[in-house]
């Protein structure tokens, strides 16, 4: 096998713009896709130039002519079709967060060992060579010693209703939609998990969490913090602060395609402390980094690399389940906070 025959489960937002991006991988074919309702994935199949379409989500676990799922579905869904997908021997990529809980997470890669299938966690941006560079100049010393991450993921919607974000039945909440990236991202700089997570946060009228910020606590004197919201606009980047200079990246959860840039500064120490011939501090210098697909199309090669060629995933099973524990444990705080 050289290239993974793909089934999609689900024709929502994030199913549409993973299909909008597949024409550009390279190891994969679009060749089933499912959805609640035929009509949705008769039109699905039809804008995405897929070949067959079925109803239900089972058709697609069936159809002899599936390798690989990919799973769009409402969190609260996640452990279900992962499971049953393994079960029906299919490779699962499923979006992040991967599961409603950690408990949920580790079923499904138990089941994904049991029935000898790879199972990963959609976090795309992962698979961008802009955070393979950062990751690399952080390993590499850049700015030292490591010893802040700041993140925020914010955006504001106003469509409450029908959005699988603000169900709680659904695991929904902005933890769970994107202080997840915050999260990860703060995992992966620091390469270490976090001993204390402190959170804090507001909850919507709906049930779930709105707005949250939280603290994580790194061994060696690591610290991350994070701010998410769904009805407030923010900046959206990252910083990583070391003992030598810090690193800021403007778009970490969705770079570009092409010109994805970040900066390496050192930091210019307050007026009052500077001698009249002080050297000033170098010159910020910004990075460019360009992708040769889409990000999806990336991902979906990430995966299809591990599933051909035996490679390890991108998003490994410890990785998840740590990022999962993190998430259990400042929902139940940030809830805990709500009389
Ligand atoms: N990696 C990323 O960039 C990214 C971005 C956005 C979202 N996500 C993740 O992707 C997943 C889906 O998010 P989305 O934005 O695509 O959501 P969405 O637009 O609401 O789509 C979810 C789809 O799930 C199916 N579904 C089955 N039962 C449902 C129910 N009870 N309520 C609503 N939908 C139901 C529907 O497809 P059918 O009607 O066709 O069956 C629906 O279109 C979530 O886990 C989210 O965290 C990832």
């Amino acid at each position: 096998m050289t290239t993974l025959r793909w089934g999609i489960l689900g024709t929502g937002n994030i199913a549409r713009q993973f299909a909008g991006a597949f024409g550009t991988a390279r190891r994969g074919v679009l060749a089933v896709v499912g959805s609640r309702e035929s009509s949705s994935a008769q039109s699905f199949a039809q804008t995405h130039r897929i070949p067959t379409h079925f109803g239900s989500y089972e058709q697609v676990l069936r159809a002899k002519d599936v390798d690989a799922v990919y799973i769009s579905l409402p969190n609260s869904m996640h452990h279900e079709w992962t499971i049953r997908a393994l079960e029906a021997g299919k490779h699962v990529l499923c979006e992040k967060p991967i599961a409603s809980n950690a408990a949920e997470a580790q079923d499904m890669f138990d089941v994904a060992r049991r029935t000898g299938r790879v199972l990963m966690e959609a976090f795309m941006y992962r698979s961008h060579p802009l955070t393979h560079a950062i990751v690399g100049a952080v390993r590499g010393g850049a700015v030292g010693q490591v010893r802040l991450i700041r993140t925020s993921f914010c955006y504001r919607t106003n469509r409450i209703a029908g959005n699988i974000r603000f169900d709680p039945a659904l695991a929904g909440g902005v933890l769970m939609d994107v202080g997840c990236y915050c999260i990860d991202f703060s995992r992966l700089i620091a390469g270490a998990e976090p001993g204390r997570v402190v959170g804090v946060g507001h909850m919507h009228a709906s049930g779930v969490d709105e707005i949250a910020a939280a603290v994580l606590e790194f061994p060696g004197g690591n610290t991350a913090t994070f701010s998410c919201g769904m009805s407030v606009q923010a900046d959206n980047t990252a910083q990583i602060c070391g003992t030598e200079g810090f690193i800021e990246i403007p778009v970490p959860w969705k770079p570009p395609v092409h010109n994805a840039t970040w900066t390496l500064a050192h930091s210019t120490p307050p007026k009052m402390d500077l001698a009249a011939k002080a050297v000033a501090p170098p010159a910020r210098q910004t990075f460019t980094v360009s992708a040769d697909r889409e990000l999806y199309a990336l991902e979906a090669d990430d995966f299809a690399h591990a599933v051909l060629d035996g490679t390890p995933i991108r998003v490994s099973e410890q990785d998840t389940l740590g990022n999962m524990r993190v998430l259990d444990e400042l929902r139940k705080q940030i809830a805990s906070t709500v009389r």
